[in-house]
């Protein structure tokens, strides 16, 4: 199975500024994504985008909801394509006339699977807290007070043995770091601060 998805140019760049409401992009969320795990997964990394978005890089309401959206779906049609995922949502919404830059983001949330490079802030956000929302998420799981009082140095330990989700490439989570100029402590203490009351 491929996922590679053999272009690097997404959606029409006179669809930039184009977007769809929250409630929009929620009400597809609702019909591809009956898994509500998955569904989960995917606003956290919504919350987490958008929080990043006007708390670090001064993003105007606008701009806040380009990253909001482009975490929310990002694996929008991983249930029911796995084979070929994100392939399905990028031409859902490049037939839906979306901003380029969201549908790039979602193209690049996995440089090695895609094999597209994330080039701009919000891509290699994106790449950077994926795999670390839902493994941050997994150690809080198993704490009987879940999100309460979880540290990051418990979270660095279980990224440090390798059975805990293992599926969890620490690989990418390193390569996704290396991008950035925030360490992997400041990454995630902000997800779990902004994912933790997402439900
Ligand atoms: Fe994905
Ligand atoms: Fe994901």
């Amino acid at each position: 199975m491929s996922h590679q998805l053999g272009r690097n140019s997404f959606g029409d760049p006179a669809n930039a500024g184009q977007l769809m409401t929250i409630e929009e992009a929620h009400a597809l969320l609702n019909e591809w994504v009956p898994n509500e795990r998955l569904r989960l997964h995917m606003k956290q990394v919504a919350a987490v985008m958008k929080a990043w978005a006007i708390g670090k890089e001064n993003a105007d309401a606008q701009t806040a909801l380009k990253w909001e959206l482009a975490g929310l779906l990002h694996d929008a049609d991983w249930e029911k394509y796995p084979e070929e995922h994100c392939r399905i949502i990028i031409e859902e919404l490049e037939k839906r006339n979306i901003d380029p830059e969201v549908i790039h983001c979602i193209a690049s949330h996995g440089p090695g699977y895609f094999g597209v490079e994330p080039n701009n802030t919000m891509d290699k956000m994106i790449y950077a807290f994926d795999e670390l929302s839902g493994f941050v998420h997994a150690a809080a799981l198993i704490r009987p007070g879940r999100y309460e009082g979880l540290e990051v140095k418990s979270v660095l330990k279980r990224l440090k043995s390798p059975a805990f989700a293992a599926q969890v490439s620490r690989e990418d989570i390193n390569d996704a770091i290396s991008r950035i100029n925030y360490s992997l402590e400041e990454i995630i203490q902000f997800i779990i601060d902004h994912q933790k009351n997402v439900n």
